[in-house]
Parts: structure tokens; C-alpha cells; sequence
């Protein structure tokens, strides 16, 4: 297994560009098979997630080449309606074809998606959704089957903004007879753009981007191009690098009204950030204060973000609350970042964070992707050096994200083979 190497306390310099974002770029891709023409994502980034859900779409004979960046989608010889269920259960998101396939093929076997260490994350939303739109809907023996003749459009609230759910329920409505509106929908930046493809394909999709969706039905759709926008997580994690390091950085490449909150919050802290066009610079030299997080549905403070966020509170004088308002379980880098010397201690959703002089150097897992990038950041500004294993984890949600921080000037190495 593969691991990074970490020698912390480098300051980081120069820029950095940020690549397309995974949460828009997946249902996106689920997106091409709600047309038999080619689509092409232009400037597709290379993540582990994303080749899963390529080869998810190539279990049911999609075929998905990538020529110089562009990913060209191609789902005109779909043979049958049930993903390999191995692949459905290594990736959740492989859950975003069911609505399109209800859409065009009218049913669907698909495995129950896999638990994940940030919590249960059920799908009880997403079947409201195909139920209302007319689906019959089975679960039994670890899958779930879907069939409707024709899928026709309804009212439905969602109990919980689910991203996954209105991009799926989104996807599903597409082609259903009559109009569908979306109530208590989330309104993420990715749920904009795959509103935004799905127009440009013929689709007619009004509200994304607020907690009322209307989407009226259409015959088919057609194939486009189009260019995911950037990954405002990888942004705001490479912000949160240079705030750890006490640095000074160009951020190159993003869309500063997706990053609000984490633009507030690190100003608040006591980071200068100055925006430019599509990009900005951040300047963590000065000392930073301690502030209090908690995640929310967009526009507020992403739960995406937690973990990193909080590896940076672990170095700053203060005491800092954080509340996960969104996952029963998305602390699993606590205990990593305690073995560094953080000093944390969990209350239920809530944890509170005292921050100490120095973080040391140790031996750590990545838990999850987030928790991942955030033993990542503890390790830039521990005290000598970090060993964080089970890298893949990061691999999913990051492009060889140690090549974008050693450009910076950070001390990292990926080792390929790990002795154990
Ligand atoms: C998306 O996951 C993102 N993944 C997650 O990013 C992100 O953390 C999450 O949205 C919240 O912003 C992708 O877009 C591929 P949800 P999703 O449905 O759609 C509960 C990352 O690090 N829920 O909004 O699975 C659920 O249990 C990943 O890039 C139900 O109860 O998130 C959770 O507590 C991690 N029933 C909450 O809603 C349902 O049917 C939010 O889940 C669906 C969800």
C-alpha cells in the first residue's frame, strides 16, 4: 500500500491551480446516460472516483475514452440495467445512475451503495423521490429494484436537503411526463452545474441553486460538451495549507462565490485574502485566532471542509467548537490528529478543540478522503516527520495532490511500496 512521507514546518509559496470538482464531475458523467448521443466533459479530473463510475457506466457496455483531458461519454449501446454490484458497492456516488437509468430505461437492479466511515448515509430519499414519481420500488438480498413504465412527474419534499437525492430525483425527472417541483432541495454549486448540463442537453430545470426545483419533462435529450466548474473543496483544502503553514499563496483557478463560507471563516481567523477574477491570494502569516465551525446545507459552511478546518485549529491559540450538523459520524480524524499532540475532546456532534504550541510528527491513517487531506495539512506544520498510510483514500478526491504541494514548497514524497 502507498503512503506519504511529511516533513513538516516548510513555509509554502508560488500557486497552485485547482481541477475540475469530483461532486459535479459524477453526476455529470450519471448525467451522459440520459442520452444516446457522445458527451464530453472537457478538463475531467483523473480521481479514483471517477474511474470507478467510468467503469460502473462500462458494466452495463458504456464506453468512456479520455482524449487529451476531455473524458467523450458514449452510452448509445447500453446493454442492461444492472451495474456490477462489486463496483456499485466500492463508490456511493455509483448511486447517481439510478435516476437517469428510470429515465430512460424505466428500470433498475443496482447493489445497495456501501457504508462509509463518515456514516450510515442512506438512500431513503433518493426512493421517496422515484416512488412519487411513479417507480415500483423492492429492496432485498443487498439491492434495490426499480421499474416504471413511465415516470410522471409529482410534488416532493425532501425531508433533508440531500445533495445525492436531488441530483438523482433532478436526473430522474428529466424525461418523466408533466412537471416535477422539488421542495427543500439542496442547492450546492454541483447541483447548479448538473442543472446547467442538463439544460444544455434539452432539459427544462428552473430553481437549481435554491430549495425549490421545477423541472418540466421533456421528449429526449441531446449531447453536449461541457466543462465541470472547479472543485471548491480542493480549493478551500489548499487555502487551509497555506493558513496551517502560515503562508502566502495564489490560489489559480476557482469561482470565489462558491468558496463564501471558507473564505469568511478563514478571514475571520485572521487570514488575508484577496480575490481577483478566478482566482485569489491568501496570506496566513499573521497569527490566527481560534473560531467556532459548524457544517451546514450550502451556502453554509461545508461539511467537506470539516476536518480540514479543524487540523488548522489544532495550531492555533484558542479554544474552537465545531458541530457537524450533517454526518452522525465525521470525527474519524480526531483520533489521528490526537496522536500528533492535538488536544480535542468529542461531545456527541460536537467537538472542542484547545490549540497547542506545536503539532508532533507521527505515524497516522487517512480514516476517510476529508480526514485524509486533513492529516495531510497536520503534517505540513507538525514537527518533523509524518507518516500518513492509506493514502488511497485521498487518491478518490485528490490528483496527486503531493505534486501540487511540493510545487508549492512543501516536503512530501509518495512511497509505492510500503514494507510493513
Ligand atoms: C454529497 O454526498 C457529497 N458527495 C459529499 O462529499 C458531501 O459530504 C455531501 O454531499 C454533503 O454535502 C458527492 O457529491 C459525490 P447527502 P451525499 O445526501 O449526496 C442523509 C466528499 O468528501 N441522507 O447530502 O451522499 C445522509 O445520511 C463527499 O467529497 C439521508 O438521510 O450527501 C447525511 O447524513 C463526502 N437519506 C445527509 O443526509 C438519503 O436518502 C447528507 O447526505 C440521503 C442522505
Amino acid at each position: 500500500m502507498e503512503k506519504f512521507i511529511i516533513r513538516g514546518g516548510n513555509e509554502l509559496s508560488g500557486e497552485v491551480e485547482i481541477s475540475s470538482a469530483k461532486n459535479a464531475v459524477l453526476p455529470l458523467i450519471s448525467a451522459c446516460i440520459l442520452s444516446s448521443d457522445k458527451c464530453i466533459l472537457e478538463n475531467a479530473p483523473f480521481l479514483q472516483d471517477v474511474f470507478v463510475l467510468n467503469d460502473v457506466l462500462r458494466s452495463i457496455n458504456s464506453s468512456i475514452e479520455i482524449k487529451d483531458n476531455n473524458m467523450v461519454i458514449d452510452t448509445s449501446r447500453i446493454n442492461n440495467t444492472e451495474p456490477d454490484g462489486e463496483l456499485v458497492r466500492k463508490m456511493r456516488a455509483s448511486f447517481l445512475t439510478m435516476g437517469p437509468m428510470m429515465a430512460r430505461y424505466g428500470k433498475f437492479k443496482i447493489s445497495l451503495p456501501g457504508g462509509c466511515n463518515i456514516g450510515t448515509r442512506p438512500i431513503d430519499l433518493h426512493l421517496k423521490g422515484f416512488s412519487a414519481l411513479g417507480a415500483d420500488i423492492r429492496i432485498g438480498h443487498g439491492y434495490v429494484e426499480a421499474r416504471a413504465k413511465k415516470l410522471i412527474g409529482n410534488k416532493i419534499y425532501l425531508d433533508f436537503p440531500s445533495v445525492g437525492a436531488t441530483e438523482n430525483i433532478m436526473m430522474a425527472a428529466v424525461l418523466a411526463e408533466g412537471e416535477t417541483v422539488l421542495e427543500n432541495a439542496a442547492g450546492e454549486p454541483e447541483i447548479q452545474d448538473l442543472a446547467r448540463f442538463l439544460n444544455k442537453m434539452g432539459a427544462y430545470i428552473i430553481g437549481a441553486g435554491t430549495d425549490t426545483i421545477k423541472i418540466v419533462g421533456v421528449k429526449e435529450l441531446k449531447g453536449i460538451k461541457h466543462r465541470p466548474i472547479p472543485d471548491r473543496i480542493e480549493a478551500g483544502t489548499f487555502m487551509t495549507a497555506a493558513a496551517i503553514t502560515r503562508s502566502k499563496i495564489k490560489v489559480n483557478g476557482i469561482i470565489d462565490s462558491h468558496l463564501k463560507p471558507v473564505i469568511a471563516k478563514l478571514t475571520e481567523m485572521g487570514c488575508i485574502i484577496e480575490k481577483d477574477q478566478n482566482s485569489l491570494v491568501i496570506d496566513g502569516r499573521n497569527s490566527l485566532k481560534a473560531v467556532d465551525i459548524k457544517t451546514l446545507p450550502y451556502p453554509g459552511f461545508p461539511t467537506d471542509m470539516q476536518a480540514q478546518i479543524m487540523a488548522l485549529m489544532c495550531t492555533v491559540k484558542g479554544t474552537s467548537i465545531f458541530t457537524e450538523t450533517i454526518f452522525e459520524n465525521r470525527f474519524m480524524h480526531v483520533s489521528e490528529l490526537k496522536r500528533m499532540g492535538a488536544n480535542i475532546k468529542i461531545d456527541g456532534r460536537c467537538a472542542v478543540i484547545e490549540g497547542v504550541e506545536n503539532l508532533m510528527g507521527c505515524r497516522v491513517n487517512a480514516t476517510d478522503l476529508r480526514a485524509g487531506a486533513a492529516m495531510i495539512l497536520a503534517a505540513l506544520a507538525a514537527e518533523g516527520v509524518s507518516e500518513i498510510r492509506d493514502i488511497f483514500h485521498i487518491d478518490r478526491g485528490y490528483y496527486h495532490i503531493e505534486r501540487k504541494l511540493m510545487k508549492l514548497g512543501a516536503n512530501i514524497e509518495r512511497i509505492k511500496k510500503m514494507e510493513d
